[in-house]
């Protein structure tokens, strides 16, 4: 009698509960789990069948240890993660097992944003304006020659907004040189022209060329005076504002010949996208890999139906997508919302009951608790939190959404503060 084939097995790195969604995901489409973390308390090693305390970046130890889980007959045959910026880690791994992932390329790409603006304009992505900078007078010089109101600097190598500021006046470019160098890991900038306009955030699946962008959501930067110069997003929207609209045709086509741009012929590309009111939408950055936060685990899924997290598993388990899933089933308001209090010293919080049990109240975490001391929040790494709210509109989101603001508080050195951006907080 011949035995029945093992169970395939994703492995996915990082157990944060960034990567918990996938690992669900997996478990859901029959697949065993393995999961891989540095830090030995996450929660994701608890909730993989297979689990080890390795430093994924470690990879000589991430090999021997899938090595020895194959040795032992454990059907390994993939390898993905999600909100994690590691596609050469992912790229390295696959390649090393002949699994589906990035080239190697890709993953040069996708975390070297200098290289990876270079490679958007030769290939006709249209982009903003761009340049190597290394110290402020080139600053000063290529701000000059372009002519624009305020330009934007970032350190190559950084996500989640590290490092990256918006300059309006001449004297904070010194200020603003130094922050983003000390902010990088290798020191190499970035200038590029600010685009006025709305953003949009996009996911792409791509097999075999083939792509569909089934994440579209609007970008939101309220409040944004009170980050300044620090550019930091509030939360999103879907559907976006351009739904049913030429321009999310427009921007449809620029993240999927982005994503050829970048070489994902398999996998998945995320897209932050400007549209500008003169030049349409340009090309901000795209990574080769899914978000984390709430985008493709939850306003995706629960504004449209879809969750493409299977079909980044399928890709990189060398399985074709199910298309037809990837088609929105239905069309419900979603928003996302983080807090941003004042720092200091957090005494206390309060989340009223009431508001939390609210139908449209999907998700209301807090990342700050009593005790702790909240820094003056600069990057997507220090938010207090975040709500998912839900809705048949924008109207009855956004009443929840104020109430939310307006209600969960934070006491901070002896006063009550909301998490609100802007002046209100
Ligand atoms: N040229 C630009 N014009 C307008 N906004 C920009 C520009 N470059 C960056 N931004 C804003 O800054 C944010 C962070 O920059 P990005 O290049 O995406 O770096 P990160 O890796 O930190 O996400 C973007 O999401 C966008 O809101
Ligand atoms: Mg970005």
């Amino acid at each position: 009698m011949m035995t029945p084939a093992p169970v395939p097995s994703l492995l996915v790195l990082g157990g944060s509960t960034d990567q918990l969604f996938m690992l669900k995901t997996a478990r859901e489409m029959g697949l065993r789990t393995a999961c891989l973390d540095g830090n030995a308390r996450a929660p994701g090693l608890g909730a993989a069948n297979l689990a080890a305390a390795i430093d994924f970046s470690d990879l000589d130890a991430v090999f021997a240890w899938i090595d020895t889980q194959r040795e032992a007959g454990e059907a390994l045959q993939g390898v993905a993660t999600m909100g994690s910026d590691v596609p050469h880690l992912v790229a390295a791994i696959a390649a090393r097992y002949g699994w589906n992932g990035p080239s190697a390329e890709t993953g040069r790409l996708a975390t070297d944003k200098l290289a990876m603006k270079e490679c958007f304009a030769a290939q006709g992505v249209a982009v903003p304006r761009y340049g190597a900078v290394n110290d402020g007078a080139d600053v000063r010089r290529l701000w000059k020659a372009w002519n624009c109101r305020q330009v934007v600097i970032k350190p190559t190598d950084r996500a989640g907004s590290r490092g990256v500021r918006v300059l309006s006046r001449d004297d904070q470019v010194d200020d603003a040189v130094a922050h983003a160098r000390g902010q990088g890991r290798s020191g190499a900038l970035l200038l590029e022209e600010f685009i006025d306009g709305p953003q949009i955030s996009t996911e792409t699946i791509v097999w075999r060329g083939r792509a569909v962008t089934p994440g579209f959501a609007d970008r939101l930067y309220e409040g944004m005076e009170s980050f300044h110069p620090q550019i930091m997003e509030n939360g999103g929207w879907l559907p976006s504002r351009f739904a049913g609209t030429p321009v999310r045709a427009d921007v449809e086509a620029l993240v999927e010949s982005t994503a050829r741009a970048l070489g994902i012929d398999s996998g998945v590309g995320k897209g932050d996208v400007v549209v500008c009111p003169r030049r349409g939408p340009l090309m901000i950055e795209m990574a080769a890999r899914l978000s984390g936060g709430d985008f493709s685990a939850g306003l995706v899924p629960l504004g449209t139906g879809v969750n493409y997290v299977r079909a980044v598993i399928d890709i990189a388990m060398g399985r074709e997508p199910d298309w037809a899933a990837l088609q929105p089933a239905r069309d419900i308001t979603v928003a996302n919302r983080y807090f941003f209090p004042p720092a200091g010293h957090l005494e206390a919080v309060d989340v009223p009951p009431d508001f939390r049990a609210r139908a449209g109240v999907v998700k209301l975490e807090l990342s700050y608790g009593p005790g702790d001391t909240i820094p003056v929040i600069r990057s997507h790494g220090e938010r207090a939190g975040v709500m998912v709210l839900t809705g048949p509109d924008r109207a009855s989101v956004q009443a929840l959404i104020d109430e939310g603001y307006a209600r969960v508080r934070f006491r901070i050195d002896g006063q009550w503060r909301t998490g609100e951006p802007g002046p209100a907080r």
